[in-house]
């Protein structure tokens, strides 16, 4: 998506030279038939401005295939578009140098607050018919803290979101009601295989979904 310049400008600020790098604009359609909100973008998502172009992204690919669905078919976006990443000092194992990395890490609550007017104007542009949060950041970001993919993953809610208010000093509930899944982040699968069952259930869930979504549509 093109976001107002200003709109950038003003996240930049927000964010106040936090350590993040990059910018990553949510991607997709416009009038989606779901619209997907993850954590925060990696590596590989800064360097080719693709959105879950990494591994995790090619897992939430070929839960979207089973879908029929493409990339062209949903909007993917994020809680945080830059890449947050922390500072590691260490002795390098082949060179037994030391060096300085710096691995992508989990956004923190400010950061996600500072980004939070984009994750707004998105959701106020497009105005979707189904959000989908992928993983706890998304998840809280717009309902609050009560919410965990442990324990709301593959239930519908359907009621107001979290936004900012107009002076954008601290979040409100939305007067707007929204339909939203909690499902699993795409990585989790990497670091728990057991959740495979789960994961496969919700997603057979978003699929039924989608479906009473367009027959809504055509009555
Ligand atoms: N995880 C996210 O939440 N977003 C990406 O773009 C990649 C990984």
């Amino acid at each position: 998506m093109n976001y107002p310049t200003e709109l950038i400008k003003e996240a930049k600020q927000r964010m106040n030279n936090r350590p993040v790098e990059g910018f990553v604009a949510g991607q997709g359609s416009l009038e989606p038939k779901i619209m997907f909100v993850g954590e925060a973008p990696g590596k590989n998502e800064v360097e080719n401005h693709i959105p879950f172009s990494g591994q995790a992204g090619k897992e939430l690919m070929t839960c979207l295939e089973k879908l029929s669905l493409t990339r062209a078919d949903v909007y993917i976006t994020s809680a945080v578009r830059s890449r947050p990443y922390s500072t590691v000092e260490r002795v390098n194992k082949r060179t037994k140098k030391e060096e300085v990395v710096h691995p992508n890490r989990t956004p923190t609550k400010a950061e996600v607050f500072a980004h939070a007017p984009i994750l707004d104007y998105e959701i106020a542009t497009i105005k979707p018919e189904l959000i989908a949060t992928l993983g706890n950041i998304g998840l809280q970001r717009l309902l609050g803290k009560d919410y965990t993919v442990s324990k709301n993953h593959g239930q519908l809610y359907v009621g107001p979101i979290l936004e900012l208010n107009k002076q954008k000093t601290h979040y409100e509930w939305s007067k707007d009601t929204y339909r939203l899944l909690p499902l699993f982040h795409p990585a989790a699968i990497f670091y728990n295989r057991s959740l495979t069952p789960l994961i496969e259930h919700d997603w057979e869930t978003l699929e039924a979904l989608i479906h009473d979504t367009k027959k809504g549509n055509s009555e």
